[in-house]
């Protein structure tokens, strides 16, 4: 029986998806047959409730110099990190004399720069070199390594506690959990506060979005499994905001505990979460039949469309469509290529279904009948510059929160 990230406790299986690849190891021809795969299997903590990944990928295997994932491809996901970085200023930054900020997995420096830019002392702690170098390229400092105790203590001693530590879609990541908040609790300045946002499990559990679980997420947070990781910490959370970003997140922000007066917000989500039934196993059961369903339908879907000779394109090569390919069986025959604007993807392969992932201009230059949208996070952004596509007579399909050919 696996034992839990956040508590040593037995966790139960709940879903497995069976064998998959890297979700961001997009690859060459010449790398297929050496493709790794491993299991991709979820379980409950029954103690703690905390979802998550009962079996681990090394992270050098994931973050490296090659890493494939580049935060800046998204104008919104910029707007969204600008928007945060001066409300961050304005409300925890002012009293500060010389404000230090660190961010965890900082990738390309899309939020620091704004610190960088305004001459805030900050500090980018990004495991991938390749993405770092763009940070350092924009003038973010940036360190190449894996956040822990051992890296906070030094940065106590290099450059003082830090008034704000962030990181967006990260705490997900990092699996050695204890250490990472004993290392935060070291940190953090006394009146600092750390703020992270990650894909939510109650969103998770509405939009049956059961595409966030792969990899590189290890955890699937809710304000239960938070408050009580950290507080084992001394920290506790005291404010929560929901966000639309990765198709639905949770910013979290936390303090030592007594340090700073606690949001009516946070007792609100806690009241939600008692609704959603966020603390039962058999919400989960029903979620794992929806799943079911969802991969069932899809590939009748796209069976039925190519039984009638339609085109279809994958729109966005995401982290997230690596566990929808594979776990429902999507092959080249069934979507002839993935479209995306990230250079590092464009001529690979995608990891495991091995479609082709091309650029944009592929998409463009000859409009498929249907774009199966695996960046559906990215709904909006995406519809607003596809009415050409639209217009043509293109159809988008998605599968969250169930599979439907959407109507223009
Ligand atoms: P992302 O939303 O970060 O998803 P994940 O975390 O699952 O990887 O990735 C979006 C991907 O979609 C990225 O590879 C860039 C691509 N993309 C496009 O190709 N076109 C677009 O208009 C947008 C917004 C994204």
């Amino acid at each position: 029986m696996p034992t839990c990230l956040a508590c040593s406790k037995p966790v139960i299986p709940w879903i497995s998806f069976g064998k998959m690849p890297i979700a961001n190891g997009f690859l060459t021809p010449d790398q297929v047959a050496d493709e790794p795969r491993y299991e991709l299997e979820v379980g409950r903590c029954q103690a703690c409730t905390l979802v998550q990944l009962t079996q681990l990928v090394e992270r050098e295997k994931m973050f490296h110099a090659h890493y494939a994932f580049f935060s800046s491809t998204s104008t919104r996901m910029a707007a969204h990190f600008e928007q945060f970085a001066s409300g961050a200023k304005t409300k925890y930054l002012a009293d500060a004399a010389d404000p230090f900020v660190v961010e965890l997995g900082s990738n390309d420096g899309i939020m620091l720069r704004h610190f960088a830019q305004a001459g805030i002392r900050h500090l980018g702690i990004e495991p991938s070199a390749n993405v770092a170098q763009a940070a350092r390229d924009r003038g973010v400092r940036t360190t190449v390594e894996f956040f822990e105790t051992e890296l906070a203590r030094r940065i106590v001693t290099s450059d003082g506690r830090a008034d704000l530590i962030y990181g967006a879609n990260v705490m997900c990541h990092l699996p050695y959990l204890h250490s990472v908040a004993d290392g935060i609790r070291e940190l953090l300045h006394p009146r600092g506060v750390l703020i992270f946002e990650d894909p939510y499990l109650g969103d998770i559990v509405e939009k049956t979005s059961y595409d966030q679980i792969y990899d590189e997420h290890a955890s699937y947070f809710s304000l239960a499994s938070v408050s009580y990781i950290f507080g084992q910490h001394g920290l506790e959370v005291i404010d929560v905001e929901a966000l639309a970003t990765h198709g639905g997140s949770m910013r979290y922000t936390l303090a030592h505990r007594g340090a700073r007066p606690v949001t009516a917000a946070v007792q609100e989500l806690r009241a939600r979460e008692e609704q959603l039934r966020l603390h039962e196993h058999a919400t989960f059961e029903q979620l794992r039949e929806r799943i079911y369903r969802s991969r069932t339908e899809l590939h009748a879907l796209l069976t039925r469309l190519r039984a009638e000779g339609k085109r279809v394109v994958g729109y966005g090569a995401t982290s997230k469509s690596t566990t929808v390919t594979n776990f429902c069986g999507l092959t080249p025959d069934l979507v002839e290529f993935i479209s995306d604007t990230t250079p590092v993807k464009q001529g690979k392969l995608s990891p495991g279904a091995h479609i082709p992932v091309r650029p944009y201009a592929d998409f463009a230059s000859r409009y498929p009948d249907y774009a199966l949208l695996f960046a559906w996070n990215h709904a909006e952004e995406i519809l607003a510059k596809e009415s050409a596509f639209i217009a043509a007579g293109g159809r988008f399909i998605v599968y969250v929160p169930t599979v439907r050919v959407m109507e223009p």
